[in-house]
C-alpha cells in the first residue's frame, strides 16, 4: 500500500541521517519515552492560546442526581442531569469559556465526558486517566475554552451511566456560520431500559455476560448465524452487517419521549429548520427521516460538508448529524427507526397553519427511510475544515476483537486497561487502520481530537465500522495528553474494548 513505501522510504531518508534509532525508539513504543500526561505543563500552555483576550465565560450548575421521569404516563426512576432527559442543554459561542459545576448526588462515582470537543486533556472527563473519580457528594467544576464550533453532547464515562438518563447536548455557535436557519433543534435519540420492568443497565451486563457463557453458540468463525445473541433474537440489518445490537430495548426516545408521546417542533410553514440530530443511545443505531421531506446534510460530528440531500440516514452511537429541512404545510413523522431492531423512536414536526389536529400514529414508517440513504463516501468535507495533504509520520493498526459468547471486547484481543497504547507525538500526522476482526459493528470514537475519513475526507470523531470491515482515517496530533479510543456502545466499552491514543515525548 501507499502508505507503507512511504514510511518505508522515509525511513531509508532517515536511515543515513543518524535519527534511525529514535524513529524505532518512537515507533516501537520504546519505553525510554515518556508520557504527556493531562497534568502537563503543555496541555496547560495549549489552553492557554485556545483563549482569545475578552472571552466570555458561559457559567452553569449541573446535578447528576437519582430523579423519576414520565415516560408517556409511567413514573420511572433513573438517573439525571437535573429532571430531565436530556439534561438541561448547554450552548455556547465558539471561543467562549464553559465552566460546568457538576455536583454529583448519585450513590456512585461519576465524571462528565464532553463528547468531540478538542478540549484540554486534562477536563476530558475520563477517570483515572485524565482526573480522579468524583465521588458521591462530591463537587468538580469542568473549565475549557471551546475551539471549534459544533453539535456535541456530554456523558458520564463511568461504568453504564450513559445508559441511564445521563446525558445532555453541547452546541457551540459559530457567529460566522454560512449555514441559516429559521428554526435550531436538537433531537437527541436514545434507546431505553432503566426502570421498565425492574430493568438496570447492570442487570442487563450480567445477562449479556450470562447469555453469551452459557456456551453452545458457536465461536468466532464460520460466521453462523447462532454465534451471536443478536441473530438469535432478529436483530440483524444489512446496513449494520449483520448483528445490529446486544439489547433489544423496550423503548426508544426522542428528546426523552417515547413515540406514545412525542416531542413536537412546531414551525412557521417554509420555515428552513436546523436539526441537530445526537445518538446518545448505548447500543442502537438509527435510520433517521422526516416524512414528506428530503434532508439536506451540513454537518457531521460538529463539522461543515459540502452541502448534500438525502432522504434518509445512519447515525450510529456517539455520532451526530446536523440536517436543513424545508418545512411544509401540514404534521409530519420525525422518526428514528432502530435499525435492525423493528422499533422506532419518534417526534413530531408541525406548522403553525397545519389544520389536521392529530398527531401520525406513533408506529409511522415515512417511505423516505427506504429511500436514499447517505452514505460516508458522500460526505465530503467543507473547504475550511479539509484536512491539508501531508505525509503521514505514523501508522497505527488495530484490530477490533470480540464475540458475543465471552461477551469480552477489546483491542488487539486485550480488554482495557491490558490494551497497548497507541503511541503519538505532538505534531505529527497519525493515521489509523481500524480492522473489524468481530462479527458485530462497532462506532469508534477518538477523544480530543477529529479525523478525517479517508474515504471522502469528513472531519469525524465517530465512526461506524462494520464486521470484517477497515476504516482509515487521519488526523494532526496537535492536542497534548492521553485520549481514549474506544466502541461507543456502552457495554463494548465497559467490557473492555477501548485504548489510549498516548502522547509521548
Ligand atoms: Cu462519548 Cu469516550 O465517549
Ligand atoms: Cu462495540
Amino acid at each position: 500500500m501507499a502508505s507503507s513505501s512511504i514510511d518505508r522510504r522515509r525511513f531509508l531518508i532517515l536511515a543515513g541521517s543518524g535519527t534511525v534509532a529514535a524513529l524505532l525508539a518512537s515507533s516501537c513504543g520504546n519505553s525510554s519515552t515518556s508520557p504527556v500526561e493531562a497534568n502537563d505543563a503543555t496541555v496547560a500552555r495549549l489552553e492557554q492560546q485556545r483563549r482569545k483576550s475578552g472571552a466570555r465565560s458561559v457559567e452553569r450548575q449541573l446535578v447528576a442526581a437519582p430523579t423519576t421521569v414520565d415516560l408517556a404516563g409511567r413514573k420511572i426512576a433513573t438517573w439525571a442531569y437535573g429532571d430531565t432527559i436530556p439534561g438541561p442543554e448547554l450552548r455556547a459561542k465558539v471561543g467562549d469559556i464553559l465552566r460546568v459545576q457538576l455536583t454529583n448526588q448519585l450513590p456512585e462515582p461519576t465524571t462528565i465526558h464532553w463528547h468531540g470537543i478538542a478540549i484540554r486533556n486534562d477536563m476530558d472527563g475520563v477517570h483515572d486517566l485524565t482526573q480522579p473519580t468524583i465521588s458521591p457528594g462530591a463537587v468538580f467544576t469542568y473549565e475549557f475554552a471551546l475551539a471549534n464550533a459544533g453539535t456535541y453532547f456530554f456523558h458520564p464515562h463511568t461504568a453504564l451511566q450513559l445508559d441511564r438518563g445521563l446525558y445532555a447536548p453541547l452546541i457551540v455557535e459559530d457567529p460566522n456560520d454560512p449555514v441559516t436557519a429559521d428554526v435550531d433543534q436538537v433531537l437527541v435519540i436514545d434507546d431505553w431500559l432503566d426502570g421498565i420492568d425492574g430493568a438496570t443497565p447492570e442487570k442487563k451486563l450480567t445477562d449479556l455476560r450470562q447469555r453469551g457463557g452459557m456456551g453452545g453458540m458457536g465461536g468466532m468463525n464460520g460466521g453462523t448465524p447462532a454465534s451471536n445473541a443478536g441473530a438469535m433474537s432478529g436483530m440483524s440489518s444489512n446496513l449494520l452487517g449483520g448483528d445490529a445490537g446486544d439489547i433489544d430495548y423496550p423503548l426508544h426516545l426522542i428528546n426523552g419521549r417515547p413515540p406514545a408521546d412525542p416531542a413536537t417542533v412546531t414551525v412557521a410553514s417554509r420555515a428552513r429548520v436546523r436539526l441537530r440530530i445526537i445518538n446518545a443511545a448505548s447500543d442502537t443505531a438509527y435510520r433517521f427521516a422526516v416524512g414528506g421531506h428530503r434532508l439536506t446534510i451540513t454537518h457531521t460530528d460538529g463539522f461543515p460538508i459540502r452541502p448534500i440531500e438525502v432522504d434518509t440516514l445512519l447515525i450510529g452511537m456517539g455520532e451526530r448529524y446536523d440536517v436543513i429541512v424545508t418545512a411544509l404545510s401540514g404534521v409530519w413523522p420525525i422518526v428514528a427507526a432502530a435499525e435492525g431492531k423493528n422499533t422506532i423512536a419518534a417526534g413530531v414536526l408541525r406548522t403553525t397553519d397545519a389544520t389536521a389536529s392529530a398527531a401520525p400514529s406513533p408506529d409511522a414508517r415515512p417511505t423516505e427511510l427506504d429511500g436514499q440513504l447517505l452514505h460516508y463516501s458522500d460526505l465530503v468535507p467543507a473547504e475550511s475544515v479539509t484536512l491539508d495533504a501531508r505525509r503521514v509520520d505514523r501508522t497505527h493498526r488495530i484490530d477490533l476483537t470480540g464475540d458475543m459468547m465471552s461477551y469480552t471486547w477489546g483491542i488487539d484481543g486485550k480488554s482495557y486497561p491490558k490494551s497497548s497504547p497507541l503511541n503519538v507525538a505532538d505534531g505529527e500526522r497519525v493515521r489509523l487502520e481500524i480492522r473489524n476482526k468481530s462479527m458485530m459493528w462497532h462506532p469508534i470514537h477518538l477523544h480530543g481530537h477529529s479525523f478525517a475519513l479517508s474515504e471522502g475526507g469528513a472531519r469525524k470523531d465517530t465512526v461506524n465500522v462494520l464486521p470484517g470491515e477497515t476504516r482509515t482515517v487521519e488526523l494532526d496530533a496537535d492536542n497534548p495528553g492521553q485520549w481514549m479510543l474506544h466502541c461507543h456502545n456502552t457495554y463494548h466499552l465497559e467490557q473492555g474494548m477501548a485504548t489510549i491514543m498516548s502522547y509521548r515525548r
